[in-house]
């Protein structure tokens, strides 16, 4: 069985969620593999919405599920999302957690939140979850992980060194007040400890051995991957690399498992936060698509920033994820206009380009280059095989496949979880 890694490739809440529950009612775990509660992940069923933060979104079709070493872990958002799925009937006893993953303290959401106060007009416009600060303590060497849960006197000394270092930050340089170690010790100990040890688990071995047994294993994307930390629009991007290559560092698993890699694009593009985004849409189109679309954050509520389909962008995402299959979501919010474009290049100081260029104020200052396609204006969301498809949506969809470089064989039609076309590969 291969390993399938569902990525995004655009600026994140491309519908990885919806795709992962889909293809998790044939799966036997779903791996989320890097990011933390920053990603809000939002299946529909029935009447019923459900939005995961943490849990992998395969929780629902009742696969095992796994939060992998490479995840920045909120244990409050955890818990909540234990609780939530236990009182909705769903089993949660099978979720493994990485003993490797970095713990989200209570200073990494203070300090990213004074971090994008400080930067004032220039805020990156983060979610404010203390995802960048634990990261760095992570890379620094200063952070605390879900094992040291397990061993209390690893726990009290460690916090002991890193919030003496954090205390003087957050009291010198912010002019704030300190934290409480007393408290915080009984938090983590006392509380989140006892409620998660059953959970914490060897999680290498655990997929490893699935995928050995032949067990069908999905890896769950968050965030996507112009976010990403070293390929994604710098400074404007997440603190963790959601590129596929990551599902293997983040959860331990050799590159050569992951096989089929499937990426995630809307039919046109949205952003959260700041950062360029050459094709964005500063009119009653853009409104049009934020408003059918509810392009607004799962979590944080905030209007997404809406525009055209970007090629130049996707054959990049081609390239830094190897993709083998694309699936296009949403196109059924382009139902009612009369013409479509698609971003197929860029000119940047008057030279015309189809790669997206290194350079970030390059970036900023690309022009796109549109190709224009005539709307089906047809309402596509009860269309549930190709042959349902108006010619010009075929011809859509057909040309975003082209130039992605890898055949469409997903496409979303509305948030609903029969409301999908599967193409095979
Ligand atoms: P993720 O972060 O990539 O999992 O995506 P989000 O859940 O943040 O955002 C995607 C939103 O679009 C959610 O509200 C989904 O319910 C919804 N959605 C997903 N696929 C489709 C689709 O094909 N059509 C429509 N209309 N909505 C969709
Ligand atoms: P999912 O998994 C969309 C964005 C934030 C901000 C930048 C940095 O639902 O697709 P961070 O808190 O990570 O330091 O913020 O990244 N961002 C997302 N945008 N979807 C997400 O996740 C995101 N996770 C982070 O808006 O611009
Ligand atoms: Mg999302």
């Amino acid at each position: 069985m291969p390993a399938t890694v569902v990525v995004g490739t655009q600026w994140g809440d491309e519908g990885k969620a919806k795709v992962i529950d889909l293809l998790a009612t044939r799966a036997d775990m779903v791996v989320r593999f890097q990011g933390g509660h920053n990603a809000g992940h939002t299946v529909v069923v029935g009447d019923q919405t459900f939005a995961f933060r943490l849990i992998p979104a395969g929780a629902l079709a009742g696969t095992k599920t796994v939060i992998g070493n490479g995840v920045v872990l909120d244990c409050e958002t955890l818990l909540r999302e234990i609780d939530m799925l236990t009182s909705r009937g769903f089993d949660v006893s099978r979720l493994k957690i990485s003993g490797n993953a970095h713990l989200i303290m209570p200073w990494h959401p203070i300090l990213d939140t004074l971090a994008e106060q400080r930067r004032g007009d220039a805020a990156l416009g983060t979610t404010k979850n203390g995802i960048g600060p634990a990261y760095v303590d992570k890379v620094a060497r200063e952070g605390l992980r879900v094992q040291d849960l397990l061993a209390p006197e690893r726990f009290v000394q460690r916090l002991h060194t890193v919030l003496a270092d954090k205390n003087e930050l957050l009291t010198k340089i912010y002019g704030v007040e300190a934290l409480d170690e007393a408290a915080i010790t009984a938090q983590y100990l006392d509380d989140f400890a006892p409620r998660l040890a059953k959970y914490i688990d060897d999680t290498v071995g655990i997929v490893n051995d699935a995928i050995e047994a032949g067990e069908d294993v999905l890896f769950e994307g968050a965030q996507a991957t112009f976010l990403d930390i070293d390929h994604g629009t710098y400074p404007f991007v997440t603190s963790s690399n959601p590129v596929a290559g990551t599902a293997s560092a983040g959860s331990g698993v050799g590159p050569r498992h992951l096989t089929r890699i499937i990426g995630i694009a809307k039919a046109y593009v949205t952003r959260v936060g700041a950062g360029p985004f050459p094709t964005e849409l500063h009119d009653d189109i853009g409104q049009g698509i934020r408003d059918r679309g509810h392009e607004y954050g799962t979590n944080s509520k905030r209007p997404r920033r809406c525009g055209w389909f970007d090629g130049v962008m996707m054959r990049q995402a081609l390239r830094l994820n190897t993709l083998t299959e694309l699936a296009v979501t949403k196109i059924d919010i382009l139902d009612p206009l009369p013409t479509i474009k698609v971003c197929i290049g860029y000119d940047i100081d008057g030279e015309r380009t189809t790669y997206l260029p290194g350079d970030l104020d390059k970036f900023a200052r690309a022009i796109p280059v549109y190709e224009e396609h005539q709307g089906w204006l047809t309402d596509l969301s009860g269309a549930r095989t190709l042959a349902d498809l108006p010619p010009l949506a075929r011809q859509y969809l057909d040309r975003l496949g082209e130039l992605s470089g890898v055949p469409v064989t997903i496409i979303g039609v509305g948030p609903g979880r029969d409301q999908v076309i599967e193409i095979p590969a």
